[in-house]
């Protein structure tokens, strides 16, 4: 099979990590609305973007995951007050960590996304998905178990 076909096969896996108070609940407003979105997504629910280790965020990329997202409540509107400040801090840190280490920081993105905005959520994976597809799968950090 030739490279160009097996980019156009390939199905990127994406985790993303929403925090239970607003992105979670915009992701389920999205299903419940119908609203579709691309089933190369793993939502994964964590109480604040803040609880995101970037050991999180490494393990996904070594366990398979093409890209990562962590969303979380907009700036100000975070439950524990100045969690998703925190995580800001931290992954723009660990954007620039991946892309010493080789991978493309595209791979990492971070999204504010409010319990009323399902279809600001189901875009976002859209366009992500859209854009690894277009980066082709993570061989970087990918464990070769
Ligand atoms: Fe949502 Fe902190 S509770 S980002």
């Amino acid at each position: 099979m030739s490279v160009a076909a097996k980019t156009q096969d390939f199905e990127p896996l994406i985790v993303a990590f929403c925090c239970n108070w607003c992105s979670y609940a915009g992701a389920d407003l999205a299903g419940t609305g119908r609203m579709s979105y691309p089933a190369n997504i793993r939502v994964i629910r964590v109480p604040c973007s803040s609880r995101v280790s970037p050991n999180f965020i490494l393990r996904a990329f070594q366990r398979g995951a093409d890209g990562v997202v962590v969303a979380g409540c907009h700036p100000g509107d975070c439950h524990y007050v100045s969690g998703n400040y925190h995580a800001r801090r931290r992954f723009s840190m660990l954007r620039r960590f991946l892309e010493f280490v080789g991978i493309e920081a595209e791979r990492l993105e971070v999204h504010w996304i409010s319990a009323s905005e399902g279809s600001r959520f189901a875009q976002v994976m859209q366009d992500i998905t859209d854009k690894i597809r277009v980066l082709g799968p993570n061989r970087k950090l990918r464990d070769s178990r």
